[in-house]
This record gives structure tokens, sequence and C-alpha cells, in this order.
């Protein structure tokens, strides 16, 4: 299959020309201008923007959470992810305590086979660190290509580890070459504050943000670049929400550290007063770190545009409002932590990142696409668009208005964050590795079209020749 897409207005992190894109197979294989070649399948792009496929580096699909199991599975998320330019995700593997990685990695591939419409890879998120075992297992994880190491400093008595395994998971990082990955909140801290705001009576889905103040969340992330740089490994702080946590990166970044931070989407979006929201809806909204004070927002597009923060992910953790959140109704602690987000992150980054002037149109695409790739070890097979990288490529019309709804999305959740929100600009047509994924309105590809990919190391490169993916 070969496919020609004519004339489209082809946007990198770096350039932004006119010219064809000639895909043959999975790759790419000419770019130029007025390309003179026959193709099975012709795209005209004029008038419209040739992006790469976006890469999200932080999902959770099919995942035990919160007593509860998260809506999207792979095929729902993949297909939401798809219809908003995305074609490539890193989903967190959770080792059950007491499980080896292996049979973690096993059960999570159960999970995804037959069912995959993008292409993937996988962190490893470490609950349980022994010596004489795991500790051992962990330093294997890169050449499976699982490199990278997921570490919660929240969630108490549920996913949170230690200072000892943060540590200890840091020093194999360091001479595996695999890059540590921290949710970093004080998870003591805020279980006390959950247990005295219980204890009073405060119940409702505001006491999430209350029980949670943004100190703690700098508090952690400045503890995780202290002891990265201890222990000589990177260190990539995942959904950065607060101005707290945002000063520790930068400090180190202009230190030279080697010290890298996401946010996702619904922190420029979603705001404390979100939780107010009478009748429970505030639980929509229930997410962690939680939803911030409005001046956050600000704080976060400065930090995205000036690579403080590198990479906006969606951080998708879809539940139901309706059967899966109101587990929480009478006890904000027991409402499922996590939003949706995977369809529309594109969406609103154009729309209010590039439209409103906040940042560039190469910036949107180092943020969604080169930068994940880079940084979790897809670049160049996949972030950008280049002869010899696969044809993961996103035809999208800045002129196609759209209305996000929870009606017309393909998550499998009830809600929407952005519910209602008009955009200008959508993905048109989207391909992964050559192959008609999405166009207009259709999924046109079959499930099991996506691939696992083996990442590779940080700071190495994922050449195409040698990259190997399994079905
Ligand atoms: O609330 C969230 N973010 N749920 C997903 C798990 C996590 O902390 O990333
Ligand atoms: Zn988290
Ligand atoms: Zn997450």
């Amino acid at each position: 299959m070969s496919v020609l897409i004519k004339g489209g207005r082809i946007i990198t992190a770096a350039d932004d020309y006119v010219g064809d894109v000639y895909v043959d197979g999975e790759r790419i294989s000419l770019i130029g201008e007025s390309l003179d070649v026959q193709a099975d399948k012709v795209i005209e792009a004029a008038g419209k923007y040739v992006l790469p496929g976006c890469i999200d580096p932080h999902t959770h699909l099919d995942m035990p959470f919160g007593g509860t199991v998260t809506i999207d599975d792979v095929e729902s998320g993949q297909t939401a992810a798809a219809f908003g330019g995305t074609t490539c995700h890193v989903d967190f593997i959770i080792q059950p305590k007491g499980s080896t990685f292996a049979d973690a990695f096993e059960d999570w591939r159960g999970k995804a086979n037959g069912k995959q419409v993008i292409d993937m890879g996988y962190h490893m998120a470490v609950t349980d660190l022994h010596e004489g075992g795991t500790l051992e297992e962990l330093a294997s994880l890169p050449d499976q290509g699982i490199t990278s190491y997921k570490l919660f400093m929240a969630y108490k008595g549920a996913l949170m580890v230690d200072d000892e395994t943060l540590f200890r998971t840091m020093e194999v990082a360091a001479e595996t070459g695999a890059l540590v990955m921290v949710h970093a909140e004080n998870g003591d801290a805020i279980d006390v504050l959950v247990k005295q705001a219980l204890a009073a009576g405060r119940t409702e889905p505001k006491y999430h943000a209350l029980t949670r103040p943004p100190e703690t969340e700098g508090e952690a992330t400045n503890r995780a670049i202290q002891l990265a740089r201890v222990a000589g490994s990177p260190l990539y702080v995942v959904h950065v929400s607060c101005r707290e946590a945002v000063e520790p990166i930068a400090r180190a970044r202009e230190a030279g550290w080697n010290v890298h931070g996401e946010t996702c989407t619904q922190y420029f979006f979603v705001d404390y007063s979100f939780l107010e929201r009478p009748d429970f809806e505030g639980a929509k909204y229930v997410y962690t770190p939680p939803p911030r004070a409005k001046e956050n927002q600000d704080v976060l597009w400065n930090a995205v545009r000036t690579d403080t923060l590198s990479v906006i992910s969606t951080d998708h953790c879809a539940f139901l409002w309706d059967g899966q959140k109101t587990i929480g109704r009478d006890d904000f602690s027991k409402i499922p932590n996590g939003g949706p987000g995977l369809e529309n992150r594109l969406h609103m980054i154009h729309e209010f990142g590039v439209r409103t002037g906040r940042i560039t149109l190469n910036r949107m695409v180092e943020l969604l696409c080169t930068n994940p790739a880079k940084l979790f070890g897809l670049y160049p097979r996949k972030g950008t668009i280049a002869v010899g990288s696969d044809a993961d490529i996103v035809v999208f019309d800045p002129e196609r208005k759209f209305t996000i709804s929870a009606q017309t999305q393909h998550s499998k959740t009830d809600y929407n964050l952005y519910e209602g929100t008009k955009v200008t600009g959508a993905p048109d047509v989207v391909l992964l590795r050559g192959q008609v994924l999405v166009e207009g309105d259709e999924l046109v590809a079959e499930p099991g079209i996506g691939q696992f990919v083996k990442r590779a190391k940080f700071g190495e490169e994922l050449k195409p020749e040698r990259a190997a993916a399994t079905a």
C-alpha cells in the first residue's frame, strides 16, 4: 500500500513548509515538492496541516484502581486516541504487590491482545521491590523494551512506595539506562489531612483538593529531584499541576540537571471551582493532583512555552461518573481518582494554545509528538515527519469546526471534562504506519492493527532498522 499526501503544510518541531509526503508500506519514503509518483491512495491536503501522529506517554487503560477498573479498555481507549490524532501511547503496567514484573507484563499484554488500534509501549509501575527477587528483575526490563520505571509517592496503602524503594529504583535506573517517572505528592501528609477531614464530617468532592495542597506536590517534586541527583538517574515528573512543583523543576533544569516534567491538558482548563459543582458533579473532576487555583494555569502555559515542562500528556484514567465515581458519594476519599482526555488533547491545545498565540504550531508538535518520542525512546521512528520514520501522520484541518461532547466521543465514559467546548481545527485523516486508521468520522482500520513497540533506553534512538515490534 502506498499513500501520497499532496500539498499539505508539513509541520514538525523544527520545520513548517508546503510539500508532498509519499508513504511506501509502513514508512515515509519521500518528501518533496510536487512529487511525481503514483500511489494507491492520494490525499489532497492543500490548506491542511500534516503533523506527526501524536504520542501520549501517560495513560491508564483497563487498570484496576480505587476499588474498580478504568472504563476504557485497550480497544475503546485507543479508538478514542485515534480520533484525537494520537497514534502511539505508553501505558502503565502496575506491578501487583507480591508479583514479579514478568507476570505483570504478561497480564498487561493479555489485556491488549487483538484489541490494539494504535501502537503502544509500557512503563513499569514499581510497587514491591525486594532483594533476591524483583530488585534484580527490575534491571532486565529495559532489554525487553520497558525503559521507564514509575513510582507513586502518594496513594498511601495502595500504590505508594517509601523513599527506600524510590531511591533503590533510581540507582537501578542509573545503571540500566531507564528513565524514572514519579507521581510526586507527599502521600503521608495527605493521608493525615484526609483522615482529619473525614473525622470532621467533610465528605464532599472539593475536599479531595483541600486535603492535597500544592505544597505537598512541591515538597515531593523537590525530594524526587534531589534523590535522583544523588542516585545519578534521569527523572521525569508526571502531571505537574501547580507553581510549587514547576519551580523546583525550573531550578533543576537551570542547573543542567537531568530532570524533565509534563503537565496534562486538564490542568490548563479545569480549576478548583469545578470540584465545588453541586449534586456530586464535582466528582467528575476528582483526579490527582487535583484541579488547582486558576492562577496556576498561566504558570503552566509559561512552563510549556519555555521548556520548563516538555510534554503535555492526558493521564487518561476514565471512570463512569454514574456508577464508578458514585462509589465515593458519601466519602470523597473513595471516589476513584482519574479523568478522561485521550481524545481531545490535540483539539484543546491547538485551540487554546496555538490559536490564542500562547505557543507556536512547532512547539505544539514538540510537546505532543517529538518530546514524548525523544524522552521515551521512540524517536526518530516516531514523533516526527522524516524519511524513514513510521508513517504515523495526522492530516489536520485547521478550519474544521468541532464541538467536544460525551455524546459523540469514543471513550466509554459518560462525561467529558471539556463538554460543549467549540474548537476550530480537528484531524481529517489519521494514518498508522501507512494504513488509514481514521477518515472523517469513520474508524477505517480493524482492532489488531496496533503493535507493541519495544522502546529504546533513555537518551538512545529507536532507529527504524533497529526497531523490533511484535503484534
Ligand atoms: O487521578 C489520577 N491521576 N489517576 C491516575 C493515576 C495517577 O495518579 O496517575
Ligand atoms: Zn499520578
Ligand atoms: Zn496517571
